[in-house]
């Protein structure tokens, strides 16, 4: 479930032109701006069931519902993830960072954290051409795929970390993908601090499982925290870039962390 806030708004829509069913189940408020500020869940059908995907909207006071739904209708990225097959238009993003970092190669080991409903494990196990394993995790379900082992539990917790661990069976891990992100409540002062928190366990865990000279690529939020953040994350890496893909929205704070050459501290 999203984040509770004001007024909860559940809208069932068939969207019969762009072929896939919406459920929205959201919490709205203003903010100062008088912009409405809505979070939302949508329930995307793709190969092999139905997938969901957060988000975040900003549109303006007395906009409805159905601005979001063309918008969603309209965005270029939804619109090539269901024609090509993809489980969630986050895909392109790890496509973009792959063709410019080249990070994932045949034979390698991946953890693929925050991963329902399943984009980044798709492509990723694409890449590995069934050479290679990914253990994935995510607090909510997602349907399996090929050469991915998926793990479903609250990352925060000690339990669903340490069945992580176990499902590598030792293995060095090359990348650990992190794309997690908390639900979000349109108030900065709280969820800039749940998602610094999310990702400070992900950099804990990159830094007990990767094998030296690993990749660690993780989703950031500008805002507090993220300078202390990135130094932390310059200290056990080589090489630290930061990425804004294609397929990230340009109004989202969002930004990814690519860091190579892990120093094994
Ligand atoms: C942007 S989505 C990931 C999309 C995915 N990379 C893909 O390509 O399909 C962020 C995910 O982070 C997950 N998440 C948020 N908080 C989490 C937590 N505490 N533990 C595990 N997963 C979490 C959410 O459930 C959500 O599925």
């Amino acid at each position: 479930m999203l984040t509770t806030g004001f007024n909860l708004w559940p809208i069932a829509r068939n969207c019969r032109t762009s072929g896939c069913a919406l459920l929205l189940m959201g919490v709205s408020r203003y903010n100062g701006n008088g912009r409405l500020i809505i979070g939302a869940r949508s329930l995307h059908n793709g190969p092999g069931g139905w997938y969901p995907d957060d988000e975040q909207i900003v549109v303006k006071r007395r906009t409805s519902s159905k601005a979001w739904l063309k918008a969603h209708r309209d965005d270029p990225y939804v619109q090539r993830a269901q024609r090509e097959g993809y489980r969630s238009r986050a895909c392109y993003k790890l496509l973009e960072l792959q063709v410019k970092d080249r990070l994932i190669r045949p034979g390698m080991t991946l953890v693929d954290l925050g991963s329902a409903p399943g984009g980044w494990s798709q492509v990723a196990a694409g890449l590995l051409k069934h050479r290679g394993r990914v253990v994935a995790s995510d607090i909510l379900p997602m349907d399996s795929l090929p050469d991915v082992t998926f793990i479903q539990g609250d990352f925060t917790e000690q339990t669903v970390l340490d069945q992580i661990v176990d499902a590598l069976e030792g293995q060095p891990v090359d990348v650990l993908l992190s794309d997690m992100a908390p639900n979000m409540s349109g108030l900065t002062a709280v969820d800039q601090p749940r998602a610094m928190y999310l990702v400070e366990l992900a950099l804990d865990m990159a830094r007990r499982v990767l094998a030296p000279g690993g990749a660690f690529v993780t989703k950031v939020f500008q805002g507090e925290g993220l300078d202390t953040f990135l130094g932390d994350v310059r200290h056990s890496f080589g090489k630290v870039l930061t990425r804004k893909p294609g397929a990230s929205r340009p109004r989202s704070r969002e930004v990814y962390l690519v860091a190579r050459d892990f120093q094994g501290r």
